[in-house]
């Protein structure tokens, strides 16, 4: 589903747009005629996940920590707060990192958004219903979080980030929405960050085995970024507050989401049963109703489909240094 136009968006400000989805989303604003400025300290994107944006016109590019005070030349209509580490082995490795990102940097954005009148959206996630008990997850479900457990530097990051976003709208008037973005996939992954698409298909294509944690019966649902994208926008441009699922309510196992890029691969790799991690969730479905009746949107890419387009641009990266480890910033 293409995003619709919005002309209220002249200059948008997208914190964390050198990341996977971040990138995305600048190249969609810009191709429907929005400014964008891109704020990345690049701890675990690149610029390079811009480079085809870089000679448009309307995008700038600035290398920022947003947990620190900023400021940005031009007053943007749109502030899209994205910055934050998001794979588990990222905000493993950058534990106060992610904390900083998630309440300094979500202080510091949503001051930006209040300063220029500019409508604000966080990025949110699916990680604040941690280990679910309620199955799928709607919005109005409080969540199972370990406030102590190594997860908790994300999920807790990201649930003070929506306390600050409802309490900066409350006492300032800012005009916010939350976003809870469920995992997402596609082209422009890290193949080293972790997340399962890109492991399984890096792994495939190397002919090692897939690593599945535990017993692989743990379910995930996966939405194509372009989806992400297009459900980001559309809670944008509907003037929401929130919190809004945005997720492909298809559920799938890890063993078979390891199978199934076996099969597109066409990879004589074998699966591998290694440890889960600490506090993995179970289970994890967006209930999308409230997004499909407000929003009228919903996923649209079928997953064999979006799994072949993140396979051939895994395949055409081969060699590139999309296959490195992310940096990581010192002092945390
Ligand atoms: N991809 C998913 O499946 C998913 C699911 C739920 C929520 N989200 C949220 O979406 C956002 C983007 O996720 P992603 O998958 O693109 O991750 P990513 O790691 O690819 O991108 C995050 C970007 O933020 C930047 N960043 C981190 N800390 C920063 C800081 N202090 N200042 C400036 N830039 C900073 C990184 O360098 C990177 O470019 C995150 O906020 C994440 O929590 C993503």
């Amino acid at each position: 589903m293409a995003p619709l136009p919005d002309p209220r968006w002249r200059h948008a400000v997208v914190t964390g747009g050198a990341g996977f989805v971040g990138s995305h989303l600048c190249a969609a604003l810009l191709a429907q005629g929005t400014d964008v400025t891109c704020l990345d300290d690049f701890s675990t994107g690149l610029p390079d996940n811009t480079a085809d944006l870089h000679d448009h016109p309307g995008f700038t590019l600035r290398r920022v920590d947003v947990s620190r005070p900023f400021t940005v030349d031009r007053p943007p209509d749109l502030v899209l707060h994205l910055a934050s580490p998001a794979s588990p082995a990222d905000y493993l490795r950058l534990p106060l990192h992610t904390l900083d990102a998630g309440s300094l940097g979500t202080r510091n954005a949503l001051e930006l958004a209040r300063r220029s009148g500019a409508r604000f959206v966080l990025a949110s996630t699916s990680e604040v219903y941690g280990d679910p008990h309620e199955h799928p997850q709607s919005e109005a479900y409080w969540g199972n979080v370990n406030p102590v457990g190594p997860r908790s530097v994300y999920d807790e990051a990201k649930r003070f980030g929506e306390a600050l976003t409802t309490a900066h709208s409350a006492a300032h008037g800012t005009d916010t929405c939350i976003v809870r973005l469920f995992n997402t996939y596609g082209p422009g992954m890290r193949g080293h960050d972790g997340r399962a698409v890109p492991t399984f298909v890096r792994q495939a294509l190397d002919g090692e085995p897939l690593t599945v944690t535990g017993d692989g019966r743990q379910s995930r649902s996966l939405c194509y970024v372009d989806d992400t994208v297009a459900g980001i926008l559309a809670a944008a441009a509907h003037g929401m507050r929130g919190p809004v699922n945005i997720g492909n309510p298809d559920e799938i196992t890890m063993l078979d989401l390891a199978r199934r890029i076996i099969e597109l691969t066409g990879s004589a790799s074998q699966i591998r049963f290694i440890a889960r991690p600490v506090d993995d969730p179970a289970v994890r479905c967006p209930d999308i109703t409230l997004a499909r009746g407000k929003l009228q949107w919903e996923p649209r890419t079928d997953m064999a489909d979006g799994l072949r387009r993140t396979i051939a641009w895994f395949r055409a990266r081969n060699n590139s240094p999309d296959r490195r480890s992310a940096p990581s910033p010192s002092g945390t």
